[in-house]
């Protein structure tokens, strides 16, 4: 933690970042706000003042192409995943005061209000961008809307950011060989002008202020070769309607990362109108800012999100901590892939303890190293550590407690070396949660366990008892002392559980609420003692091979979605060469129709007079041309064969300009079958000249009545 946070008088704030409210809660998710929740529950037992919000990531591309899917309003499908984020919340026990959404009037009004201070002070400016633009959807294609190809790589990206490739953000206009995503028509680029944030002038600002930012020593760093390697301007505006209005166009609405971490802001600004508390304490005025965020978001944390503050003129964050990755069953976390832990489904409806997780997560490895979640592992820490060796002491002691001495804590003298052990436990705890190593602090207090179950089996009280009640009193209430210590150090990470032992402890009140430093404080003789039950569980090998079950079922799911799609791509790409390839002919068909006087020449049989008097040619003039999409060989005409209109298809395209074509004499084959063309009626032949492969039309040489007859 920034050691300015020691300073007790500024006030905290604690952040996470946003989820989009998208898609269901995953453990990824967790990773991020289970630590986070476990430090603001530290501090509040450290005496200090925290104030912890979040909320839904309502705006952006993907919530609105995800709505368009399903069918729903963007509204509707932000409150639907805000309402199922608020009850995973609760059901993990992550205590926000405070979880809002980007789509509320606040969060838009603090937007416009820090986006307005931005302009005034000089750092937006409208730069003309060449956009794709798809001309069948009419529309410029913002971020999600739009494939292509990385400008720096040449992989196949996203509009947004080359996902497969490089792994760069990618700005608007960027992206090369642009597809529409929805009609997966080719986009063209057309002019517009947007507005940019002078991201590059925040260099040197930006250089200084890392030096001082807390948090994940991998982030600051992360950062801070990135500033040193490029800043490039941001243009902070988009093409939608579904977003916060970029003030003094409403055309435009501002980029997703603009409103999001504003978010916090406003988030903030809420909880304080309810609590009848000043907003400025925290965004105004000197105060500690820490934001707990996904190791992927570290960009927009430490580089754009304070520049735009430091522009804007609000408080800086004093600690941004990033965590880790997760990966489950030691493959990558993968959606589409099938693996991925949905806490709702996989876990709180299975009716698995929310603790169980908390731990796991909190335990597992440092906040920002990988994480790897699989049902065994997750099985074999909660059986060794929290049913063998935790659960296990206090049960011990209690039980042998209530058995010996009239369910009271017995008189005696608690053991020195008990007491300086918990001290030293007691500032172990305090001080990683202060660093955010929160295995530190969880495997701190596990070590204090062992340490009460090696205290216990070698005082041998169950022999003292007998022999020396006395001293067998002290042993045990040198045990429950221990198990207090346990509890209310293990509060932040476990506060259900911790609740359920602080009961059967015959403590008063809500764990919650202590300090830690009660932890030392001497239990009283005589204080009667609850009933003692079994903390934790064991969770049999048949409840976890369920588990896993399900879990490769989703994968096998998945791989064989994966395949039913490689094989409709496979399927369509085949279709697409086929059509291609009936395109082709077609057009040589077309144009080797025009073209078939020479080659009947060469190779065709003689005719006779009446053969050649059943075809009805004639003098047509062409009224209208105009392109065939997908065909750069192609026209449709419009031509008048002498009181009717006939359209024509024709193979002309390359070597006439449409606009030439109009008002022009040809000669017209008018009873030919009709056929179609690139699904167009051809009902008529135009006859041409084959010049190495190029059409030239015949006409007659002097200008005749339309419809008159050749013969
Ligand atoms: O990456 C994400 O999931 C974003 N929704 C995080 C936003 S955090 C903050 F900036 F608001
Ligand atoms: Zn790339």
């Amino acid at each position: 933690m920034d050691r300015r946070c020691s300073q007790l008088s500024m006030p905290i704030l604690v952040t996470c970042g946003l989820p989009y409210a998208n898609g269901p809660c995953h453990l990824g998710h967790l990773r991020t706000y289970v630590p986070a929740d476990i430090f603001v529950r530290g501090l509040r037992k450290m005496g200090r003042e925290v104030l912890f919000v979040c909320g839904s990531d309502a705006h952006g591309t993907p919530i609105v192409v995800n709505a368009e899917a399903q069918g729903m309003t963007p509204k509707a499908l932000v409150t639907k995943y805000h309402q199922h984020f608020d009850e995973i919340f609760q059901g993990m026990e992550v205590d926000f005061d405070f979880f809002g959404d980007t789509d509320g009037p606040v969060s838009h009004n603090r937007t416009r209000e820090v986006v307005e201070a931005l302009m005034e002070n000089g750092y937006v400016y409208p730069r003309e961008i060449d956009l794709a633009y798809c001309s069948e959807c009419e529309r410029f294609l913002p971020d999600r809307y739009v494939e292509g190809e990385c400008p720096y790589c040449g992989k196949p990206a996203r509009g947004d950011e080359c996902d497969l490739g490089c792994g760069r953000h990618l700005e608007p206009g960027e992206i090369k060989n642009a597809i529409c995503k929805v009609c997966a028509g080719k986009a063209e680029y057309r002019k517009q002008t947007h507005y940019f944030f002078r991201l590059s002038g925040f260099q040197n600002f930006l250089l200084e202020y890392l030096q001082t930012l807390g948090g994940t020593a991998s982030a600051r760093n992360y950062a801070i070769e990135w500033v040193r390697s490029e800043l490039k301007d941001w243009c902070i505006t988009r093409n939608m309607t579904w977003g916060v209005r970029f003030p003094g166009n409403d055309d435009l609405v501002v980029y997703v990362w603009v409103d999001a971490p504003i978010g916090y802001i406003a988030f903030t600004e809420e909880w304080c109108t309810r609590s009848g508390r000043d907003w400025e304490d925290y965004w105004k005025k000197p105060s500690q800012i820490i934001h707990f965020i996904g190791g992927d978001i570290v960009y927009h944390h430490c580089i754009f999100w304070p520049a735009m503050l430091e522009g804007a003129g609000y408080t800086l964050p004093s600690a941004v901590v990033a965590s880790g990755m997760l990966k489950i069953d030691d493959k990558k976390f993968s959606k589409s892939r099938g693996n991925v832990i949905w806490v709702k489904d996989d876990y709180l409806d299975q009716r698995l303890h929310p603790d169980l997780l908390r731990y796991y997560l909190a335990s597992y490895t440092a906040h920002n190293k990988e994480v790897n979640f699989a049902w065994n592992i997750f099985a074999d820490k909660v059986n060794s550590e929290l049913v063998g060796a935790f659960g296990n002491f206090l049960n011990r002691a209690l039980t042998f407690s209530v058995k010996n001495f009239e369910g009271e804590v017995p008189e005696g003298k608690i053991d020195a070396d008990v007491l300086a052990r918990i001290e030293k436990t007691l500032a172990e705890v305090t001080s990683s949660l202060e660093e955010y190593e929160f295995k530190k602090a969880a495997d701190s207090v596990m070590a204090l366990a062992d340490y009460g179950n090696t205290y216990f089996q070698s005082h041998e009280p169950w022999k003292l008892i007998r022999s020396n009640k006395e001293e067998a009193g002290s042993v045990l209430k040198s045990c429950l002392q221990i198990a207090k210590a346990m509890i209310i150090l293990m509060e932040p990470v476990m506060p259900a559980k911790m609740q359920e032992a602080w009961r059967q402890l015959g403590m008063p009140g809500e764990v919650k609420e202590r300090a830690f430093s009660d932890a030392i404080a001497p239990l009283a003789s005589g204080q009667s003692l609850g009933t003692p039950e079994i903390l934790f569980d064991r969770l049999e090998e048949k409840f976890v091979k369920d588990l896993e079950s399900i879990f490769r079922e989703r994968i096998k799911e998945a791989e064989s979605r994966e395949r039913e799609k490689t094989d409709k791509k496979e399927e369509v790409e085949k279709e697409e060469v086929k059509k291609e390839e009936a395109k082709k002919e077609e057009a040589k068909r077309g144009e080797a129709k025009e073209g078939e006087a020479k080659e009947g020449e060469a190779k065709k049989e003689e005719i006779s007079f009446e053969d050649f008097q059943s075809m009805d040619i004639r003098i047509g003039e062409i009224k209208s041309a105009e392109a065939i999409k997908g065909s750069n060989k192609l026209l449709k005409l419009k031509v008048d064969i002498g009181g009717e209109v006939r359209q024509v298809v024709a193979g002309i395209a390359q070597s006439y300009s449409m606009d030439d074509l109009v008002g022009t004499q040809v000669v017209v084959l008018v009873n030919l079958q009709p056929a179609k063309l690139f699904g167009i009626e051809s009902q008529a032949m135009l006859l041409a000249a084959d010049v190495a492969g190029r059409a030239v039309l015949l006409r007659p040489r002097e200008a005749v009545e339309t419809g008159t007859k050749v013969r």
